[in-house]
């Protein structure tokens, strides 16, 4: 069976085809340049530029797969959460699709596919525990299978992406910071009374980070001559003892990030397992976690997360790295393992731009739940 996938909804327009589990191609083309002069995603920017990409990727990426329109069984596109504008593009091209091809369409979460991205490289040993951590979302879901996520944690204000790219700002380091924080902590040693770990101090998995952004702050306030001189370029690191405390800095601050989520994550962990002793249930309600989003890309994040699954036994699954930032391949994938379950989307499904539930559409997408 082979899926075209769709994602348009937010910088990145891609597209995607997955032959049975299988990655044949993506087309897939940023759009961080054009937003990089605001320092942050211009919504209106982004749909045109959405419209503008689409058809030639969709072109380019058939002509590079030597597949023909015809061969495609099924269409999966990302209903949301995103932009609405940048949704709607991906959205409509997909039903356009879908009624020339006489081929069903199905609405994705954006979400969804980025944990189960997983998947195109690996089995899902499925319950599984999931972190996702974007640059929009930091949200720790349980996993029952492909069909069921159930939401145990969030962030209630900046995700863990967003922190990054805010102190990454106040160091005058590019849009989107986080590769850059990442690249330049290696040269330095993280200094655990420097930031927070934020928000752990109660009994959910709930995230805050941003006592750490003000913490960053405060300090950066006092600290002027800690900044990157990069313009719009790549940044280099400044020499001497101003370059090696930038390095410190950068370790230090996303290894408060990263030990928070690990944190969190642990403790979500620990409460199902009581829940399972409570509740007597013989089957582990926890087979492997989960690590996917643009963040999962970051080496500190990845390292606490592994050694949380090691401790604890579990698999750990994160795609590489250019499956973990926004792509078309895991909407194809999820699309697929939706539609081999019988599920699909008829063509009035909406854009869905803050990921809420829509019980009538839920109703026509039969057994399919999320929250
Ligand atoms: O999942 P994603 O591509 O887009 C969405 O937000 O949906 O995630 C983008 C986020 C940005 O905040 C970016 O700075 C961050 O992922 N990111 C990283 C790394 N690579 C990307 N953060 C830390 N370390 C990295 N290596
Ligand atoms: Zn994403």
């Amino acid at each position: 069976m082979l899926c075209l996938g769709i994602e348009s909804s937010c910088d990145e327009t891609a597209l995607a085809l997955v032959r049975d589990g299988v990655l044949l191609g993506q087309t897939l083309k940023s759009q961080i340049d054009v937003h990089a002069l605001f320092g942050g995603v211009v919504p209106e920017l982004a749909s045109r530029e959405h419209g503008r990409l689409i058809g030639p990727l969709y072109d380019q990426l058939l002509a590079e797969c030597g597949v023909s329109a015809e061969d495609i069984d099924c269409i999966a596109v990302t209903r949301g959460p995103g932009l609405l504008g940048s949704l709607l593009v991906g959205i409509a091209f997909a039903k356009s699709l879908s009624l020339a091809l006489q081929k069903p369409v199905l609405g994705i979460n954006h979400l969804h596919a980025h944990l189960l991205a997983a998947g195109l490289e690996n089995d899902i040993p499925f319950p599984a525990l999931g972190l996702l951590v974007s640059g929009g979302h930091t949200h720790i879901y349980h996993i029952a299978s492909p069909l069921h996520f159930r939401l145990l944690g969030r962030s209630i204000d900046d995700a863990a992406g967003e922190a990054i790219d805010k102190f990454g700002k106040m160091l005058g380091l590019p849009y989107p910071a986080g590769k850059y924080i990442d690249l330049f902590s290696r040269g330095g040693e993280a200094v655990t009374h420097l930031f927070p770990r934020p928000y752990l101090d109660n009994d959910n998995c709930d995230f805050s980070f941003s006592g750490l952004k003000t913490a960053a702050y405060n300090l950066l306030e006092k600290r002027p001559e800690l900044r990157f001189n990069s313009g719009m370029d790549a940044p280099v690191l400044p020499a001497g003892d101003v370059g090696r405390e930038l390095s410190g800095l950068c370790a230090s601050f996303q290894a408060a990030v990263a030990e928070t989520l690990r944190l969190k994550l642990a403790r979500a962990l620990g409460q199902l397992r009581d829940k399972t002793r409570e509740e007597g249930a013989p089957a582990p309600r926890v087979a492997s976690l989960l690590l996917a989003g643009g963040v999962a890309a970051n080496s500190a994040v990845r390292a606490g997360i592994r050694a949380l699954a090691e401790k604890n036994g579990l698999p750990l699954l994160a795609p590489s790295a250019a499956l973990c930032t926004d792509n078309a391949a895991m909407v194809a994938y999820a699309g697929l393992v939706l539609h081999q379950l019988g599920l699909c989307h008829d063509l009035s499904f909406p854009a869905v731009p803050r990921g809420e539930q829509v019980p009538d559409d839920y109703g026509r997408f039969l057994r399919y739940s999320e929250s």
